[in-house]
């Protein structure tokens, strides 16, 4: 399954429901008008038989990263680091949740940012964690800042290792 860019014509927002209110408006109400600015890119997963339903979504951006919250070896090696790739939101309609999907949306995400990385270069992927998605994340190898219990990390060294 592929995933493609947020379409407001063929994709059908309204009823899109993740179980998290926030993530269901920004879908709705935010992704396209931010896309046309080019402030980020909504990529959804459509369902395979219908493809207006939205199975899934992710956000992504670029972020700033402050380099304190990050291990010692890390920031010493990346002491002139400023900015890292942002997975800004990621849901699954509740419909098609515990099936893979998530994974499915994170790893296309991973990709998509690794490629730019190796375009305009950058060192981390950051993910700022909604409430209980924290360990979803984690089993992925994200890793958190210090001091910043919901704001995740992966270098774009490992992701290129695990992605060999
Ligand atoms: C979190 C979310 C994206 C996971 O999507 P999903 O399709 O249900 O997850 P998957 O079926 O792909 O699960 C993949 C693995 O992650 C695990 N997992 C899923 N949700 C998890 C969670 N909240 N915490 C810990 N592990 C989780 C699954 O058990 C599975 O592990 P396994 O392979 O060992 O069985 C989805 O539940 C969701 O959209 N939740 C609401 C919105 C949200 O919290 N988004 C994150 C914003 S930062």
């Amino acid at each position: 399954m592929k995933t493609v860019l947020l379409d407001k014509l063929k994709h059908d927002r309204k009823s899109f429901n993740c179980g998290i209110e926030s993530l269901n408006n920004y879908l709705k109400l935010m992704a396209n008008q931010q896309a046309k600015k080019d402030n980020n890119r909504t990529f959804v997963l459509e369902d395979e038989f219908d493809k207006s339903i939205i199975v899934g979504f992710y956000t992504l951006t670029m972020t700033a990263v402050d380099i304190q919250g990050l291990p010692e070896k890390l920031k010493q090696r990346h002491k002139f680091s400023t900015s890292a790739g942002l997975i800004a939101r990621l849901a699954v309609n509740e419909k098609y949740q515990g099936k893979g999907f998530g994974e499915l949306l994170l790893v296309d995400a991973l990709k998509k940012l690794l490629f730019a990385s190796e375009i305009v270069g950058f060192p981390f992927i950051v993910v700022d964690t909604k409430e209980g998605a924290k360990l979803f994340y984690e089993k992925y190898g994200f890793t958190q800042f210090k001091d910043s219990p919901n704001k995740l990390f992966l270098t774009i060294a490992d992701l290129r290792v695990s992605f060999k």
